[in-house]
């Protein structure tokens, strides 16, 4: 599956940053009973790729990937524990090279017109706008829709259930992502029906 097949399976994706193993399996379960298999692993916990390959490995369904790919490295840890693809907030040359030589789908961020030209020149159609609630949001998307034909984003940072139907709704959309689903205080209690029911909730959103 290329990115734009993975962005299609559903409307959300879920963003986790897992301090506690234990909490992997479980969560990603209640993510995927709740109808959102895409799931994205940051890898900005210590466990975070123990994480990635419990879920790869254990939760039937889920298509998991690595996010906050900072550097080319974590291209083939990611892909070594198990992702299907990854996830950065931004783009450099290197990175963008490490991704296609380990051969990972690849969601890049990119905050800026010129950013998301660049990245068209090398082929890219989906791209994660970042942090998009502090980078200008739906105005942002609906500005550059008709200046980019042929992109399409995946919003990311300070979306929520409030806002989510909303970037939804637009054509150059493909898909959000956002913690909410997977709230910190639900984790810490281990409330897997909470998230369950809050995952049902935004796989019900319309997806465009
Ligand atoms: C992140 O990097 O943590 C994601 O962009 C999620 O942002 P959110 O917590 O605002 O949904």
């Amino acid at each position: 599956m290329n990115m734009q097949a993975i962005a299609a399976l559903a409307p959300v994706i879920p963003v986790l940053t897992i301090e506690r193993l234990a909490d992997a399996v479980p969560l990603a379960r209640a993510l995927v009973r709740g109808g959102l298999p895409v799931i994205e692993i940051t890898l900005r916990t210590a466990p975070a790729l123990d994480v990635l390959h419990a879920i790869a490995s254990e939760v039937e369904g889920a298509v998991v990937g690595a996010g906050t790919v900072l550097s080319g490295d974590q291209f083939d840890k990611a892909k070594r524990a198990g992702a299907r693809f990854a996830v950065s907030p931004g783009c450099t040359p290197n990175l963008a090279l490490a991704a296609s030589t380990s051969g990972l789908p690849f969601l890049p961020g990119v905050q800026t017109v010129s950013e998301a030209m660049e990245l068209a020149e090398q082929g890219f159609r989906l791209l994660k706008f970042f942090p998009a609630g502090a980078a200008g949001g739906l105005n942002w998307l609906k500005a550059v829709a008709a200046p980019l034909p042929g992109m399409r984003f995946c919003p990311t940072g300070g979306v929520g259930a409030d806002t989510a139907p909303a970037y939804l709704a637009l054509a150059n959309v493909a898909c959000v992502g956002g913690s909410w689903v997977a709230p910190g205080d639900a984790v810490a209690r281990q409330d897997w029906t909470r998230v369950e029911r809050l995952a049902a909730a935004a796989a019900g959103l319309k997806h465009p």
